[in-house]
């Protein structure tokens, strides 16, 4: 904000720090110091709006509690944080109710992203957005003149489309998990190769931060010169975000088997003693190497690759499809694929897709009904295929590539066996059943001529 002619008033609770912060890194800047909130809040200009960088939960609560005592009504606090959406659309209507305007926005871009452009997706009360409007889409990334930054939506909106972006950004790192495992293990390529294999991807339809990333990872050397990623623990950590997406989905009845599928990955990445002493027990296929031509398998994988993306991103835009509905937000999907186009972790040229098939059709049903996508699923179908067939004959767990795969499968089926399981459940439970025939009226079978004909009433949750 400073780089760009605002003035940044900067307090932290340790002031000890905000004093080491204008000696260094605000140096020669206009940034100015506050010793106590109360200090901070009497420095700023009217309507004050104050952002808070805190860890998300409680501590929120505390820093905005400690603050109200010193603003006056149309002040604007400003949460930037990972803060759980249903929290912020709860503060959202607190501070409401005392006339203070509340922002609940996601900041995506890590530490870079942070100090060059980072993507910002912020919602919440919309009388605040006028005031900070300009701030806000002078300092995101931009993607020709497009600044990666718009208003979201009421109360918790943007923190629930940061919340998304994490889940695919799970996802996104799982499937170039997966793909490093089958070339490491599969095809028995060196760290070097993989590298080199990542670049090429970078440039053409996989083009984004994570594969670019991921090619200089693989290249970094140990103090010994061999590849430093091998030294690191293959024990995955997770500060929650990706798991709330997957419980939102879980919540909403959206199937989210991708992101889902990445976060139970890292669980299970974190069982790492356990996994050591199952592996001395457990066998799997007697060899995990690819017999055929290794050039050919790569794109396979990259096709592979791809296509999961496109199911991964067609999941993460249904969840938020349905959680808009279920709250009555009016998303605005193209603008949310351009928020994600620079910027972010998951930025990608990919997303530029994305945003053209909103543009062209904001009521788009899925993403895998949009013609571009459509046929881009058609050209990697098969490859797909063979990458996860071979995967599960050689004994490489591929979750995200195979549960994309069974999704898509899914989705396109116009008969599914859940005939069979109202069947069951009729059967058991007398739970009822729609025919075909006859869709709407709920009926029960006396399966075995000994039950009843009372059956239970018939609701989803
Ligand atoms: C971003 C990131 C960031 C996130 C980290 C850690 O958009 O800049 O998503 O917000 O907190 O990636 O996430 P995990 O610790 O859960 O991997």
């Amino acid at each position: 904000m400073n780089d760009h002619g605002f003035t940044v008033v900067a307090y932290n609770r340790t002031v000890t720090k905000v004093v080491e912060f204008l000696n260094n890194e605000a140096k020669g800047t206009r940034v100015i110091g506050a010793s106590s909130l109360e200090d901070m809040v009497n420095k700023l200009k009217k309507p004050r709006k104050i952002m808070l960088l805190v860890k998300a939960g409680s501590a929120v609560d505390e820093f905005i509690d400690s603050l109200i005592p010193f603003l006056e009504k149309g002040d604007i606090i400003i949460d930037g944080g990972n803060s759980e959406y249903r929290d912020s659309n709860r503060r959202c209507q607190n501070l409401r109710d005392k006339g203070l305007l509340f922002i609940g926005t996601g900041v995506s871009g890590g530490e870079e992203g942070a100090r060059y452009g980072p993507s910002l997706m912020p919602g919440g009360n919309e009388d605040a957005w006028p005031a900070v409007k300009d701030i806000f889409q002078t300092i995101a990334a931009k993607v020709g003149k497009d600044a990666c930054c718009d208003w979201v939506g009421p109360e918790g909106a943007g923190h629930f489309v940061k919340m998304v972006h994490n889940g695919i950004e799970y996802g996104d790192m799982q499937l170039i998990c997966e793909a490093f495992h089958l070339m490491k293990s599969a095809l028995g390529l060196s760290h070097d190769r993989m590298s080199k294999v990542f670049d090429e991807w970078n440039k053409g339809e996989l083009k984004s931060f994570l594969i670019e990333i991921t090619s200089d990872i693989l290249s970094a050397k140990d103090r010994d010169g061999t590849a430093l990623v091998e030294r690191i623990l293959d024990s995955a950590g997770q500060k929650g975000t990706g798991k709330w997406t997957a419980i939102s989905a879980l919540e909403y009845g959206v199937p989210l088997t991708l992101i889902g599928e990445a976060v139970f990955a890292r669980c299970l990445s974190s069982l790492k003693d356990e996994r050591v002493i199952a592996s001395k027990q457990i066998a799997g296929p007697e060899s995990s190497r690819f017999n055929g031509e290794k050039k050919d398998f790569i794109e396979d994988i990259r096709q592979a690759l791809y296509a999961s993306k496109i199911v991964s991103y067609a999941q993460g835009f249904m969840l938020m499809r349905e959680t808009a509905k279920e709250l009555n937000w009016r998303l605005n999907f193209g603008s949310i694929a351009l928020m994600w186009r620079g910027g972010c972790i998951i930025r990608s040229a990919f997303l530029g897709n994305i945003k053209e098939a909103y543009d062209k059709n904001p009521y788009l049903s899925n993403l895998l009904v949009d013609e571009f996508f459509k046929s881009e699923m058609q050209k990697c179908q098969e490859s797909w295929r063979r990458v996860v067939s071979t995967a599960v004959l050689l004994g490489v767990p591929t979750p995200a590539f195979s549960s994309a795969l069974a999704f898509f499968d899914g989705y396109r089926s116009a008969d599914l066996p859940a005939n069979l399981i109202q069947a069951q459940r009729d059967y058991f439970g007398a739970h009822t059943y729609e025919r075909k025939d006859a869709p709407g009226v709920f009926v029960h079978t006396n399966w075995t001529g000994k039950g009843g004909t009372v059956s239970a009433t018939s609701y989803t949750a």
